[in-house]
């Protein structure tokens, strides 16, 4: 079969969501230019795809302008901090991909006349009083805040995105996705499942914030990846929600996770981050009837592969 693109451009492809981009692009016979500053990302991501001729890497700042020199017919904007321990390290850094990043993505797809795709984000809904979210949400988003630079980096984007096609007829989709997990994840880098995974497998408490009951809504990162380049593939602008509907409490995730690791490793409440959202979960009534995509893996699959490879791993993740 004919791959759906002939050059795919993937900003943040050495980053958790944007190496499985990459691998899964390169499976279906697109060639791929990776730009990413390595801020939050890795080159290891990409290890396995070194010596792929179709596989090139620019290590670049996007939030400068750059070049793509071959033609592109897809680009698809990943380029972001994207955990809060990580943004929060880089909040101007955070702001400035948002913003300039995002300019600079949007002129190269204009340039090509390329498809082009944004990853924004749950953020976007901040603490939300409508659950679960739908697209038609405008979210409770505190634009102060610490997590502000995240969210209203995305919120941001998501406007020069839509002002972008509006003004040059640029082809544009907005995916906000909900939380991904998965292989080469850093088990440092704060979210829930690697901080819960590298504990278990070290035999250390299980860290819950507040009393654990706030919940979120985790999609294994191949279900996000089909997802994203569903969206890709087609000719809607979106936002379009990705993420998996399957809602458990951080309790509930961090036993679960203890579970299949088969530690008995104990939990410890510590203090819940500011503005950290209650609830999280995603209405994927428009992914499921546009984009006929719904979520396959199981959480009891996901955690199980996701474990496996952090076992694996071990060495090179534990301390990143
Ligand atoms: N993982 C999730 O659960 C999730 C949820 C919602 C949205 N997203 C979005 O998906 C994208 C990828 O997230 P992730 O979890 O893979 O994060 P990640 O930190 O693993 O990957 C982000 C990548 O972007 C690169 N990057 C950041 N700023 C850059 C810049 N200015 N120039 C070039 N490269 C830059 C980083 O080096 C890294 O490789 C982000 O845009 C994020 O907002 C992810």
């Amino acid at each position: 079969m004919a791959p759906r693109w002939q050059h795919a451009v993937v900003t943040g492809g050495a980053g958790f969501v944007g190496s499985h981009l990459c691998t899964a692009l390169l499976a279906e016979g697109t060639a791929v230019t990776c730009v990413d500053d390595l801020c939050t990302g890795r080159a290891q991501n990409l290890a396995h795809l070194a010596g792929n001729p179709d596989f090139s890497v620019l290590r670049a700042d996007v939030v400068e302008p750059f070049d793509i020199p071959r033609r592109a017919d897809l680009v698809l904007h990943f380029a972001s901090p994207a955990s809060p321990a990580d943004y929060l390290r880089l909040p101007l850094h955070t702001l400035e991909t948002g913003s300039n990043g995002t300019r600079n993505a949007l002129a190269i797809a204009r340039e090509h006349g390329a498809r082009f795709v944004l990853a924004s984000t749950s953020e976007v809904y901040g603490d939300p009083h409508r659950h679960p979210q739908d697209e038609s949400y405008w979210g409770n988003v505190n634009p102060v805040g610490p997590r502000s630079v995240y969210d209203e980096a995305k919120r941001y984007a998501e406007a020069l995105t839509t002002a972008e096609a509006a003004v040059h007829g640029t082809d544009c989709g907005i995916v906000r996705l909900f939380n991904t997990y998965g292989p080469r994840m850093r088990g440092h880098d704060g979210r829930a499942v690697p901080t819960f995974i590298r504990q278990a497998l070290a035999g250390e408490p299980l860290t819950v914030t507040g009393d654990g009951r706030q919940t979120r809504s985790l999609c294994y990162v191949d279900d996000t990846v089909r997802g994203i380049l569903a969206m890709a593939a087609s000719q809607l602008t979106g936002p379009v929600n990705i993420g998996n509907p399957d809602e458990t409490t951080m309790l509930e995730l961090a036993r679960t996770i203890a579970a299949l690791a088969g530690t008995q490793a104990t939990i410890r409440f510590v203090e819940r981050p500011v503005d950290d959202p209650a609830v999280r979960c995603p209405d994927i009534g428009l992914a499921r009837d546009k984009l006929q995509w719904v979520p396959r893996v199981t959480a009891a699959e996901g955690l199980a592969r996701t474990i496996a490879w952090f076992r694996e791993h071990r060495g090179e993740y534990a301390t990143a």
